[in-house]
């Protein structure tokens, strides 16, 4: 009962932002929020690999107790399907994902920025490993350096004021040399609409864009690319529309 009276309460607050032109939180006061987050979700979910991975035939498994996220299962499973030589997360956080595609991708050169200073003190408290390989950035403000793949996961959904989650993602496509990984509330913002609008502008980079999604029978992540996606060991399908994205929305997980 508790439970969702709060989750109605997050809907309304969504919906106000929403009506008033507002990104999801207050950004100045978020790190609470967020750390309070990590802590009750790591009581229901596996947050940092050990070795409770394996790859096995080249697919990668997990057994994790208590389970990943299904949102982060389907991320890393992409990321490792895609096997990028770099990588670059968008709002890293805690820097767990980052930590996480190191376990799993070794060799990869990784990068991360974040919005707020505090939240890449959490970072570098809670992953130490990841000293040095991050940096403070507004994504709707300037662009970032250059990788083959760039990800974000939960992260343009919650930046609702005017139209800068379209900034964030000029400057995604900036950055990125070949793929880019959307792990987001579909619901949140038209993503296709607003992807094919960028891609239209003069200004656009990337000389082809190819918009798939990968459905792993619980979640469903959107992928970019400047290249046909062939060969690999996952299905990716071409989409038309945002609406093929909602399949298995609502996402509670998706309340940090
Ligand atoms: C819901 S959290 C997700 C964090 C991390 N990706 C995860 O999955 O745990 C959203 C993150 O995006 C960051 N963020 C919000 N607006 C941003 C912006 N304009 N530029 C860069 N990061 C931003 C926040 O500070 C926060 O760390």
């Amino acid at each position: 009962m508790k439970r969702m009276f709060k989750k109605l309460i997050y809907k309304l607050c969504l919906l106000r932002n929403k009506l008033i032109s507002r990104d999801d939180f207050n950004w100045k006061k978020y790190h609470k929020n967020y750390y309070n987050q990590i802590k009750r979700n790591e009581k229901e979910y596996t947050l940092k690999l050990s070795d409770d991975f394996s790859i096995i035939k080249g697919n990668l498994e997990f057994h994790c107790n208590p389970p990943l996220d299904k949102n982060h299962e389907l991320l890393y499973q992409i990321i490792f399907d895609l096997n990028p030589s770099s990588v670059f997360e968008v709002g890293c956080g805690n820097g767990d994902h980052m930590y996480n595609i190191l376990k799993i991708l070794p060799n990869v050169r990784i990068i991360g920025c974040d919005l707020l200073p505090k939240q890449l003190d959490f970072l570098n408290e809670r992953n130490p490993e990841l000293k040095g390989k991050t940096f403070v950035e507004d994504i709707t403000k300037n662009h970032i350096p250059t990788t083959e793949l760039v990800y974000t996961q939960a992260v343009l959904m919650h930046i609702q004021k005017g139209n800068r989650h379209l900034d964030a993602l000029r400057n995604i496509f900036y950055g990125s040399s070949k793929y880019i990984v959307l792990m987001e509330n579909w619901s949140r913002h038209n993503f296709y609409s607003d992807i094919k609008k960028i891609s239209n502008e003069s200004s656009f980079i990337w000389d082809d864009l190819y918009i798939y999604k990968a459905d792993n029978g619980k979640q469903i992540v959107m992928v970019l690319s400047k290249v046909p996606i062939i060969n690999k060991r996952l299905n990716y399908i071409k989409i038309k529309n945002n609406k093929e994205m909602l399949k298995y929305l609502p996402w509670n997980s998706f309340m940090i």
